[in-house]
């Protein structure tokens, strides 16, 4: 079967570019990456997508239909068949959001709808939430905004800080991503409203407590 074709924008660091390059290296991925756009050319994660041979592209365009103007032909012509927001910091054209409706995906530091917007973990530790994680969520005009496909979840530790708490949720991110563009690229999500059903995968058996509680003595 074909592989979906994926075009991924990024404005920096691109670690979660580079898990989904680690990921499709493996031909039985569903997914391939055929292109990574930056807006900016210092973008760390440019030099990820050469070295996986994945062809990259700047767009240092400030103008925002401008810009998407660009983009859109660059994903156009490489085939492109879902985008990827990773990392990428900039607002997009009602109209690029629009025309990739459906078929854009962002993954976000936090649990949507809760922290949208910069600096999530932040604000997740300011209002002193007991868990954290990230989701990765249909693309829509409102900043964070979109049906979610998935979440994961982290656990706020007393002794975190906003680097320790964005480690935990960025070594999540890494792994969510590419679970969440395998449900798409194998036909499995179903768009209803804002609520998205994965067929064939259900959620986990627990619940989890946090504080935790102490382990239960045998016989109570
Ligand atoms: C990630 O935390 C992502 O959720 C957010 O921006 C960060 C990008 O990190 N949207 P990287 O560039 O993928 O390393």
């Amino acid at each position: 079967m074909a592989r979906l074709r994926i075009g991924v924008l990024i404005s920096g660091r691109g670690s979660n570019l580079q898990a989904l390059l680690d990921t499709a290296a493996d031909p039985a991925y569903p997914a391939q990456i055929v292109c990574a756009i930056s807006n900016r050319a210092d973008a760390a994660g440019l030099a990820r997508a050469e070295a996986a041979g994945v062809a990259r592209h700047v767009v240092a365009i400030a103008d925002r239909r401008a810009f998407a103007e660009a983009a859109d032909r660059i994903l156009r012509a490489a085939g492109v068949e879902l985008v990827a927001l990773a990392g990428f910091m900039r607002l997009l054209d009602a109209g690029f959001v629009e025309a990739w409706r459906d078929r854009m995906l962002n993954i976000h530091p936090s649990l949507l709808p809760a922290f949208p917007g910069l600096h999530a973990q932040r604000q997740a530790l300011a209002a002193g939430v007991k868990f954290a994680g990230c989701t990765v969520h249909f693309v829509r005009p409102a900043v964070d905004s979109g049906p979610i496909v998935a979440q994961a979840v982290v656990p706020v530790e007393d002794g975190d800080d906003e680097a320790s708490l964005s480690a935990r949720i960025l070594a999540a991110e890494h792994r969510l991503y590419p679970w969440a563009i395998r449900l798409y690229a194998e036909g499995r999500l179903r768009i209803d409203g804002d609520r998205v059903f994965a067929a064939g995968a259900g959620a986990p058996l627990f619940a989890a407590l946090n504080p935790a509680e102490p382990l239960a003595s045998p016989g109570g």
